[in-house]
């Protein structure tokens, strides 16, 4: 069967399982939102930003004071949140929430002040503590820069209460496979750190990174073959090699609202050739792009499906739809984002 355009004929009414794929499933939003990192990982282009931007929005709707921290320093994250470039100092952005750019050249500059500043006889401070290891010349020291001052961020204090500053750090990570050498770095370093302060640093950052009540990974994918596939296979080295659990996969950009029967018999009316000359005259232009924009539709809601199949079969987690956001940028995209993942979270 085709249609009147002569393109094949689509899904008209999507069988239960295809609804019931695309629905995805539930998952707590305030489990989620308890941990006390979330990175947020996934292919290039895949929304990992603006995935942050709307976790750290619910986490501050929630009443927590959040970090979002872009380890890419695009200034992406900060755009997300409507706010111009912040700085590796965090800054407010939103009401309870404050944004970091982590560039590991500045993270070395704060290491070395640190270190070179203070007196090897005074107490040190947490950060210098977190860094005292690259000192010893081992490998890997840009992605422990990363994952120590996430770590240092996550172990702050207030001053006065001792209370955390942050409940919730969450985490942009960099395109693809590097969040595992972030994750697994203390994992490596431990192998060749026999004892000490160092060893002990390094202990509590792979404690962190590796607790799944604490640290978690929240990936992104996209109705596509290779950021699906990608998901997949990142899901598997970050939790067979690093050793990190993953809570989520969000399928982005996702189409979920089907192509009805009655969409299709109103569709047919219209491009009726009996009916053209009244149709032109009446909407003033030929319907052939709506028709074609059915016909989008219907092909998006089925791949959609498809690759909403494809993750529930191979994650062992919820994967959430999270829809395509027409014509909104920055922040309005952003809220509209927060607002659709909180309407998957209980
Ligand atoms: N659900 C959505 N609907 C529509 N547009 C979206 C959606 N999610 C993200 N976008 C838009 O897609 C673009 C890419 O998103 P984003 O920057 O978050 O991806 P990214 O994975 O961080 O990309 P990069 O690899 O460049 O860092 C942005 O313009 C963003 O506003
Ligand atoms: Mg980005």
């Amino acid at each position: 069967m085709s249609s009147p355009a002569g393109t094949p004929q689509r899904s008209w009414r999507p069988s239960t399982a295809v609804r019931r794929a695309i629905a995805g499933e539930r998952i707590d939003l305030a489990t989620l939102l308890a941990r006390r990192v979330i990175f947020v990982a996934g292919k290039g282009g895949t929304g990992r930003s603006t995935m942050t931007a709307a976790l750290a929005l619910l986490g501050a709707r929630a009443g927590k004071r959040v970090l979002a921290i872009d380890v890419d320093a695009k200034g992406d994250l900060a755009a997300a949140l409507g706010s111009p470039p912040a700085g590796f100092t965090p800054r407010v952005v939103q009401h309870d929430l404050s944004v970091l750019e982590l560039r590991t050249d500045e993270s070395f500059q704060e290491y070395l002040n640190i270190y070179f500043k203070v007196p090897r006889v005074t107490r040190l401070t947490p950060l210098a503590r977190v860094f005292d290891f690259i000192a010893t010349g081992v490998p890997g020291p840009r992605d422990m820069l990363v994952v120590g001052k996430i770590a240092y961020e996550e172990r702050r204090k207030e001053r006065e209460s001792r209370a955390p500053v942050w409940d919730l750090i969450v985490v942009d990570c960099a395109a693809g496979g590097q969040v595992e050498s972030h994750l697994a770095a203390a994992k490596a370093m431990l192998s060749l750190v026999r004892g000490g302060i160092i060893r002990a640093q390094v202990e509590w950052i792979d404690g962190l990174v590796r607790d799944p009540q604490r640290t978690t990974v929240v990936l992104c994918a996209l109705p596509e073959e290779m950021p699906v596939v990608e998901a997949i296979e990142l899901h598997d080295r970050l939790r067979k090699g690093a050793g990190v659990a993953v809570d989520m996969c969000v399928l982005n950009r996702a189409v979920d609202e089907p192509v009805t029967a009655a969409h299709r018999r109103l569709m047919k009316a219209l491009v009726d050739p009996e009916h053209a000359d009244v149709v032109v005259q009446q909407l003033g232009g030929a319907p052939a792009p709506l028709e074609a924009g059915i016909d989008l539709q219907a092909h998006l809601y089925d791949t959609t499906a498809r690759y909403m199949r494809m993750l529930r079969s191979k994650l062992p987690m919820p994967v959430v739809p999270v829809p395509f956001i027409v014509d909104r940028t920055g922040l309005t995209t952003t809220r509209a984002v927060a607002d659709a993942l909180s309407s998957r979270l209980a």
